[in-house]
């Protein structure tokens, strides 16, 4: 059965919001590389991928409907960071912003009585909570290895480094 017009929308809307983010972690590992921080930038380009993963999943949920994809702009993401720090910080912050989208397509599906999509977004939630926990761990190792914004070289970021850079996916 096809999914109600408001959900496929907001279905849409989540392609285009997990592609935004797979830029936006790119961009970071982009900044990382270029700043010789190897590892978390291989950590970063690990997330990209995910994300993709993540609006591919809500690509093939609407086909598997039978609604129609439909893709937008992507909005240009941020090139420049004061540190380190800062794009953990903001993976963080943009992980809270899915989960909280997230949350709201749930409700639109309950309101449509969705039960298929309600499944698919239950899923969502789990891997946000999974998300958010893993991005709020690295910011404590930052803490706990005192690195700061100000922070851009030192054994403490030289070994964060190559900690994030043993990700394996
Ligand atoms: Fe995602």
């Amino acid at each position: 059965m096809k999914m109600h017009e408001e959900l496929v929308q907001s279905f849409n809307d989540a392609v285009k919001k997990e592609l935004e983010s797979a830029y936006k972690y790119e961009s970071m590992a982009l900044w990382l590389r270029y700043h010789n921080l190897d590892g978390m930038a291989h950590w970063m380009h690990l997330q990209a991928e995910e994300e993709l993963e993540h609006a591919v999943k809500f690509r093939e949920y609407i086909e598997l409907r039978g609604n129609r994809v439909r893709l937008m702009a992507i909005q240009e993401p941020k090139g420049d960071y004061k540190s380190a720090l800062e794009t953990f910080e903001d993976g963080l912050h943009a992980e809270i912003a899915v989960t909280q989208w997230v949350l709201s397509m749930r409700e639109l599906a309950i309101k449509h009585k969705d039960e298929g999509a309600v499944l698919l977004l239950d899923w969502f939630i789990r891997e946000q909570e999974a998300e958010e926990n893993t991005a709020q761990s690295i910011l404590d190792k930052f803490t706990l290895a005192g690195i700061t914004h100000e922070t851009h070289h030192g054994a403490a970021i030289y070994l964060l480094d190559k900690e994030l850079g043993a990700r394996g996916k």
